[in-house]
Order: C-alpha cells, then structure tokens, then sequence
C-alpha cells in the first residue's frame, strides 16, 4: 500500500480517488482536517476497505512512525501542506509550521523507517514530494518557462516555504540516500477546489450575485493545469520517476487572470444565465494587488514527457467545462464549505482591498 498525506484536500483527495480507480493497492491517507481538509471530498469511497483514513498530523513523528509500522507502505506521497498564498500574507507561521516543520518531521519519520526496511524494500521505497511552481518566482514576458534547472526565487511565504521543503527533501536524498521524487506543478483546477483559490471562488460568487475580484490590473498569467492530468503525472513521476530527480508539470496553458475570468463568465452565461440576461461579466470588480504578486508563470514541462512520456490530456476548455458543470452538479459541496470560518476568511482578505480601476 501507499501512504498519502493530506488526501483530504483539493488534488490529494482527487489523486486518492483516481489512484483507487486505476488498481486495487489500498492507500493509506493521513490529513490534518484543516480548513481545507474535507472528507466530503472522499464521499465515493464510503465503504472502500482500500481507503484507510486517519486523522492526524505530518508534524506528529510519533504518529507518522505508528502508522508506518503498522501498515509498511512501499510509497509515501507528501501532498499535506499550507497552500494558499493570500493566507501565507495574512498569516505565515502556519505555512513555516506545516511546509517546513511538518515536512522536516515527516522526513525524519519516513528516513527511521526505510532505513530499517529489509533491502528489497529499502530499494523499491519511494518517497514523493508535491510541490508547486511557485519555488522560482516570477517571469518577465518574455522569459522562458521555469525548467527543473532554473534558480530557486521564491517570492511569497507560501513559496518560500515550499521552497524549503524542496531543499529538505533534496538533502534527505543526498545526505542520506533516501529515494526521493519531487514534483512542481503549475496551477490547478478541477472538482473540490477550495473556493479561496481564483477559479472556484469566481464560480462560487457569480451563481451567488456576488462580485468577482481581479486583483491589480488581471494582467498576471499563470499556467493552469486540470486536476486529473496532474495526478496522472504524480503516478507516473512514482511509478517511472529516477530517484532523486525533480520533474516539472504543466499543462502548456498560460493565461492572463481575466481572460479566465472573462472565460468562467461565459461559461456560466451559456450554462446557467444570470436572471435579467446580463453577462456575469458585469460583477468583475478590479480590486487592490496582492502584496508582492508573481506576474508570470509558465512551465517548460518537456522533461517528464520526454523521460516519462507524459503530457496532459486536456485542454483548458474541456477541463473548465468539466469543471464548471462539476461545481453547478454539488451547489450542496459548496455550500457546507461557506461557513463561519470561511466568510471570517472572505472579511479578512477582501474586505480591506479598495475597489480600484484597471490601469490597462
Ligand atoms: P489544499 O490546501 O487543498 O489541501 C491541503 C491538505 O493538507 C488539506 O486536506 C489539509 O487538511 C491537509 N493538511 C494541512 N496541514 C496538514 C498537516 N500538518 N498534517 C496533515 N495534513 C495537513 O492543497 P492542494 O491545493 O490540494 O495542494 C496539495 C499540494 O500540492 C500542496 O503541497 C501544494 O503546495 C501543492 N500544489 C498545489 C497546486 C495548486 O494549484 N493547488 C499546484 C502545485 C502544487
Ligand atoms: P490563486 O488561485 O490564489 O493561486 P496562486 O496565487 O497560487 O497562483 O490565484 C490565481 C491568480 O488569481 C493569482 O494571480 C491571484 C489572482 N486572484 C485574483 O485576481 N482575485 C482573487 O480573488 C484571487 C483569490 C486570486
């Protein structure tokens, strides 16, 4: 079996229920239940004896190490994490506390049981880490996409401390010869995102008559990537991946925020119209910028298709239409999430960004 960490957030819970959906090695999946835990996210396996779910903590070496020993899984894939940007601004100790202290514990862990492991384990052992893009900073227009090669420039607490737990595992193989994957992926989207992120949030707050906020000028771009194509990449970077390397994922999609904005709103004018026939597009509202925001993403992704002969399946309008229909079938997912702490989340963020012009 496998153990997952934070298999109960927006991709671990995707990549859980896909890696179910293509063999019968049953997962174990270890998830803090923060804010963006949500075991509603896993409904479908309801009743699976395949998926063991524990509730706990990557920081707690004790419980990692219980559940290690008990379960002897030939795989630990490391989602769990803090991982929204906005929230490492407004509160970064809990990113330090989870990306870095929580990463170094689960290592630590990990390192503890696979060194004990008979040899023909130790040598099929993998330990993947999840992470993100975001590890190089920011491009100019120009610039060539992030390669696995490129210099690490975190510029966000999020990122940086992403960027930490990059170098951790890195050291973890080098010094100690852990077998190591490392994954950075551009921005997803798909079913259970969590609606603080730009794309769910913009679906959540049209159908709600709410507005639609563009941080700064909606000039930034990033690559966008379906989530089933990234967990597709996470299987084969484990099954296929060299030990010790790092393998950028993306789905060769750069867009400006409007334009996806622009894009959700004629989607939902097409799928579920506004009342009075107006465009959704008449509830953007350009608002204050984030404080240090990337301006520019974009991943060159030709080394895991080339070594590992993957590339994504979707394009972003088949994974948007997807995706949107995803959000208007489960009003009732959303929903469940809107509650107390999450409209403090709303107050706290949104509600001290003036309404600004666009400076296009
Ligand atoms: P998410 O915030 O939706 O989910 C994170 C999950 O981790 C939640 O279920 C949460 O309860 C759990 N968790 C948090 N702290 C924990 C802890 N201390 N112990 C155990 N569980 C804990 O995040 P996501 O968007 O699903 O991202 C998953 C991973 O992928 C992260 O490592 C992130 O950096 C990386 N990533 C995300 C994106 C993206 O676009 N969302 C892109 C590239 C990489
Ligand atoms: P987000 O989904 O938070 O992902 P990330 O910051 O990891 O890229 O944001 C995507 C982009 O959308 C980013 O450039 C910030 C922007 N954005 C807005 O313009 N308005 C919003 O309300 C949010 C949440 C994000």
């Amino acid at each position: 079996m496998i153990l997952v960490s934070g298999g109960a957030g927006f991709i671990g819970s995707n990549f859980v229920v896909d890696w179910l959906a293509h063999g019968n090695e049953s997962v174990i999946n270890l998830d803090k239940l923060t804010y963006a835990g949500n075991l509603q996210n896993l409904h479908s396996l309801n009743g699976d004896s395949r998926h063991i779910f524990v509730h706990g903590d990557i920081g707690d070496t004790t419980q990692v190490a219980a559940l290690l020993k008990q379960y002897r899984p030939r795989a630990v894939l490391h989602f769990a994490a803090e991982s929204h940007v906005d929230r490492s601004i407004l509160g970064p100790a809990a990113f330090v506390e989870t990306n870095v202290n929580g990463t170094f514990n689960l290592l630590e862990a990990v390192r503890c049981y696979w060194s004990a492991l008979p040899d023909a384990e130790r040598l099929a052992f993998r330990f993947l880490h999840v992470s993100t893009d975001e590890v190089y900073g920011t491009l100019g227009p120009d610039d060539a996409p992030f390669a696995e090669t490129t210099p690490y420039a975190p510029n966000s607490p999020y990122s940086a401390t992403k960027a930490a737990s990059d170098h951790l595992v890195r050291a973890y193989h080098h010094t100690y010869g852990l077998p190591t994957l490392t994954t950075n992926c551009s921005n997803n989207y798909g079913p259970c995102h969590f609606p603080e992120k730009l794309i769910p949030l913009v679906i959540a707050n049209a159908r709600a008559g709410k507005a639609l906020p563009i941080y700064g000028d909606g000039q930034q771009v990033r690559d966008w990537l379906y989530v089933g194509d990234h967990c597709a990449a996470i299987r084969r970077v484990l099954e296929q991946g060299a030990i010790g390397e790092t393998y950028n994922v993306g789905g060769w999609n750069e867009m400006t925020n409007l334009s996806v904005v622009h894009e959700l709103c004629d989607i939902l004018d097409r799928l579920d119209p506004r009342q009075d026939g107006a465009s959704y597009r008449i509830q953007i509202v350009y608002v204050a910028d984030r404080p240090g925001h990337d301006r520019r993403y974009a991943i060159d992704a030709r080394k895991i298709e080339r070594e590992l002969g993957w590339k994504p399946v979707e394009t972003f309008e088949s994974g948007i239409a997807k995706t949107v229909q995803w959000y208007l079938d489960h009003q009732d997912w959303v929903q469940n999430i809107q509650s107390g702490a999450y409209l403090s989340w709303v107050q706290q963020n949104y509600a001290q960004r003036a309404i600004t012009e666009p400076t296009l």
